[in-house]
């Protein structure tokens, strides 16, 4: 695919950056370069190039998203773990970033604070990607809006209800993406975990353009008509401490055969982000159902982050 201008050298830390032309794009890209991979052609487009992922936080499909990804179009990944080097620490995100600027050709990082993601990118002269920070998880929703369209055939106009934790990273970045996107969006979620105001009011904005419904509601009627029944840990990486909490308040949104019944769709589908715990915010029966189509997403984050280096990095 030809490359699209615009995006070479940027960052990617939100879908806030990107027009929906720009996120169309990506997506376009990652099935492309899924097709291709498929029929075991590979691009070189890495070449030469030398990533490095910096993660504060734990991760399996990001991590290795990012590693397959890149040795796939021939570049080379070094993981830098928490206590591997200095960030944070003994040197500041500032210097860091101006160092493995000077080192690496892309950056990586997950971590915690969304403002350290940004300060690396302010500084480090070459793309940072947002492997995911408290605030949002932009690679995660370009890899389910893959698998949505994969599905059904098509995005906009779909229907999706994320029911859990109304204001963590996956809250917030579908609410940017949806709105952007023309997908249809009811955070279902109790009033005490609802998202900021302001980023909901940013959300409303550009659905103005795209046509998409958000709405934020307490209530599980919300699922009638829903394409998609999404979910996410109810304790974010850096929560755990709320666990307790947060099984009192979601219990009663657990994704559960009931729930599926309630959209009154037969071809509603159960997506979440991975990792999952059964039995809490989705029951095993749905996990393991027909409808379920977890691994695809998991899949799916290698080619839409590869999409996103190829796109903003590649030669
Ligand atoms: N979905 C996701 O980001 O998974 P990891 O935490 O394993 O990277
Ligand atoms: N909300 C989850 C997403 C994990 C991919 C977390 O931050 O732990």
């Amino acid at each position: 695919m030809e490359k699209m201008q615009s995006l070479i050298g940027r960052s990617f830390l939100t879908l806030k950056d990107f027009t929906p032309e720009e996120i169309r794009y990506f997506l376009d890209l990652a099935a492309d370069l899924k097709a291709k991979k498929k029929q075991g052609i590979f691009g070189n487009s890495l070449a030469h190039k030398n990533i490095a992922l910096i993660f504060e936080k734990p991760s399996t499909r990001t991590r290795c998203a990012f590693t397959v990804g890149c040795v796939d179009e021939g570049g080379h990944p070094e993981y830098l773990g928490i206590n591997d080097i200095q960030l944070g620490g003994k040197e500041s995100v500032e210097d860091t970033a101006r160092v493995l600027g000077r080192l690496f050709d892309g950056i990586e990082f997950r971590g915690f604070k969304h403002k350290t993601v940004e300060d690396l990118a302010a500084y480090a002269g070459v793309p940072v990607w947002n492997g995911l920070t408290d605030d949002f998880h932009p690679t995660q929703i370009l890899a389910d809006f893959l698998t949505i369209e994969e599905h059904f055939g098509d995005l906009k106009g779909r229907k999706m209800c994320f029911l859990g934790d109304g204001r963590n990273n996956m809250a917030n970045s579908f609410l940017v993406g949806c709105g952007k996107m023309g997908v249809h969006l009811s955070v279902i979620a109790p009033k005490e975990l609802w998202p900021e105001e302001e980023l909901v009011a940013q959300a409303r904005e550009y659905a103005k353009e795209s046509g998409a419904v958000i709405e934020i509601t307490e209530s599980l009627d919300a699922v009638k008509d829903a394409d998609v029944l999404y979910t996410d840990v109810w304790a974010s990486m850096g929560e755990e401490a709320k666990t307790a909490e947060r099984v009192k308040l979601l219990t009663p949104y657990q994704v559960n055969a009931d729930l599926m019944k309630k959209t009154g769709r037969e071809d509603t589908i159960f997506m979440h982000c991975l990792p999952a715990i059964k039995g809490k915010e989705v029951t095993e029966e749905v996990f393991e159902s027909a409808a379920s189509v977890v691994f695809d997403e998991a899949e799916n984050r290698m080619h839409t982050i590869k999409a996103v280096m190829v796109a903003t990095l590649g030669e």
